[in-house]
């Protein structure tokens, strides 16, 4: 007998999507919701621990993200979509769990180490920003999933929950399965249209999937391409360009790709002519989701009002994975 694998995946509600989610994650989810039972978290709880000033920029893009799944064919009948903070079982796993984890083991999570670095915390960091990857292992655990899939950057998180599984199993017995990483394979990051690494909403480098397709071509058009390629004559290097980097993911057709990589390589090929058609390739690519959300613009309430229904069902297995923990730990009175 083959079981059905039971995926958690999930977002911080702090921006709008992008076509990076859309590569990284956005698509793995429509393809996995056919043959796993899929769980998708939308982290509002998790979104405070660096948004502690702004909690209504969190509430706000709650919708922003359902309207982002929804556009790019997240069946809402069929992956059960949920609410973190309506679930306050999660919580309460979270808080049995630091138990099971050390302050310093904490602050050695490389995410967590960078994210520290990154947002310039230092020792300000918060107990609540410090132990997020806990919390995460709570959401993944909550509903008893087996496959995470993730970034690469977010591997530690997962080590860091299945060091709390195996504790929890140490001591308690047998309740929650090993967790397994998913990291999709075909080049799972876009470098930002500034020829960063990391396309981000806090870097303005990224092309959004509600961008509309004049602000698409305005951003193509500014793409970093090779700084040293300053003639069409010139030859022009395609590894580290950005528009290259694009064009692999996103052309359909690769034999031109590769007849247009040569004809860069050699000079003779003008950045416009690939920006040009690299705006169109996105435009065309981005217009069936402009018009899911346009059908969806005006039925955010019946959106919204879906998710509730769908986190109720989730917080029920929530309250069931939750009576066995708690039978684990002799807290049933
Ligand atoms: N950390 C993820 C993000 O930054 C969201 C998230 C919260 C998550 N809990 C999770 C992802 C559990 C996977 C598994 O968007």
């Amino acid at each position: 007998m083959h079981e059905k694998k039971i995926v958690l995946t999930g977002d911080r509600p702090t921006g709008k999507l992008h076509i990076g989610h859309y590569v990284g994650s956005l698509k793995q989810r429509v393809d996995l919701q056919r043959t796993t039972d899929q769980y998708i978290l939308i982290a509002d709880m998790q979104a405070l621990t660096d948004n502690i000033h702004n909690p209504e920029k969190v509430k706000a893009h709650v919708i922003e993200v359902l309207m982002d799944y929804y556009s790019v064919g997240i069946d809402f009948e069929v992956s059960n979509i949920f609410i973190q903070s309506l679930i306050p079982e999660i919580a309460e796993l979270a808080v049995i769990y630091l138990n099971l984890v050390t302050v310093n083991r904490l602050k050695r999570n490389p995410t967590i180490k960078t994210e520290i670095a990154q947002k310039g915390f230092g020792e300000a960091v918060t107990a609540g920003f410090l132990m997020y990857p806990v919390h995460q292992a709570a959401d993944i655990t909550i509903v008893r999933a087996n496959l995470v899939p993730v970034g690469s950057d977010q591997i530690p998180m997962i080590e860091q929950t299945n060091e709390i599984i195996e504790k929890f199993t140490a001591i308690y017995g047998p309740l929650f399965e090993r967790v397994e990483p998913l990291v999709p394979s075909r080049g799972n990051r876009l470098p930002g249209i500034d020829g960063q690494a990391k396309m981000g909403k806090s870097l303005s480098n990224a092309i959004y999937l509600s961008d509309s397709a004049d602000s698409v071509h305005k951003k193509v058009m500014n793409m970093y391409t090779d700084p040293n390629h300053l003639h069409v004559a010139d030859p022009g290097t395609v590894e580290g360009n950005t528009v290259f980097a694009y064009l692999d993911l996103f052309d359909p057709n690769a034999n031109e790709l590769a007849n247009l990589k040569e004809q860069y390589q050699k000079g003779g090929l003008g950045d416009v002519t690939i920006k040009k058609r690299l705006s169109e390739i996105l435009n065309s690519f981005l217009e069936p989701i402009r018009l899911k959300r346009a059908e969806i613009e005006h039925e955010k309430s019946w959106l919204m009002e879906h998710v509730l229904q769908s986190t109720k069902n989730v917080r029920i297995r929530a309250q069931e994975t939750m009576e066995l923990v708690k039978k684990c730990l002799h807290l049933l009175y």
